[in-house]
């Protein structure tokens, strides 16, 4: 069994309080879980302090895919691996998006975060237009081909994937059930291809839109491993409603 993971992704939002008002809402959730909190970097200290001893994780929204050096504005893997960070998130559809990121960069910062220990968690996905044009799974291949390319396919056993639509993405309308597993099933045949082990460990998170009323179908699909939570993992009582439907 895969175990789930539950991911809270702030995006440039939140606080010092809502770290421990999210800290407090999941004091006494049960749940099949491992949950972890992705808030801006600067509040990455302050998030390992609160949640030790708590079983929480932190995941970092982005990072530098260069060791050190004349890079303003940029955080390397070891600074992260330094404030207590296990997890980042590589190529969210807001940095490819947004900061023009593109599949030979985020393969280079998967490489980057891996080198230390790092956790990464290569988002993919299609937009509205590609779907429409029967693109999903092109987009999504060119995605994971890229870092298979640079890091080797071994290197999927230690990282995880978010299937993020990005029209799905602060939308509300989340994928149903039905279309993200069949995007997930797809993405475990790309996996099994290059190495049937892999494809039965290899955690695929769904995002967008997620929301507790949709968390338990959509964790109920065979290949949907948990959930990466834009808009819903800043109300900590939802948070963690979702947090308890994966189990
Ligand atoms: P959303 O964001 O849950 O607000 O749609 C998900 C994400 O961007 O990771």
């Amino acid at each position: 069994m895969r175990p789930y993971i539950i991911a809270g992704n702030w995006k440039m939002n939140g606080n010092e309080a809502l770290l421990i008002a999210v800290r407090e809402a999941l004091r006494d959730i049960e749940t099949g879980a491992r949950v972890m909190i992705i808030p801006p970097f600067v509040y990455l200290p302050s998030a390992t302090q609160h949640f030790r001893d708590t079983g929480l994780s932190v995941g970092a929204q982005n990072i530098s895919a260069h060791e050190e050096g004349a890079y303003t504005g940029e955080v390397s893997a070891l600074m992260l691996r330094d404030v207590g960070c296990h997890y980042v998130l590589v190529g969210h559809s807001e940095r490819r998006a947004l900061y023009g990121e593109a599949n030979d960069v985020v393969a280079q910062k998967f490489i980057a975060a891996q080198k230390v220990g790092i956790v990464p968690i290569l988002c993919v996905g299609e937009t509205l237009a590609e779907r429409e044009a029967g693109r999903t799974m092109d987009v999504i291949e060119a995605s994971l081909e890229a870092v298979r390319q640079a890091a080797g396919i071994a290197s999927f056993h230690k990282a995880v994937v978010a299937y993020e639509p990005v029209w799905a993405i602060g939308t509300g309308v989340a994928a149903t059930p039905e279309m993200a597993q069949a995007v997930h099933a797809d993405i475990r045949k790309w996996a099994a291809k290059h190495d049937e082990g892999l494809a039965k460990n290899l955690q695929i998170l769904y995002g967008g839109s997620v929301s507790s009323s949709n968390a338990e179908s959509l964790f109920g699909m065979p290949d949907i491993d948990g959930g990466l939570v834009g808009g819903a993992s800043l109300k900590p009582d939802v948070f963690a409603e979702i947090v308890a439907k994966a189990r």
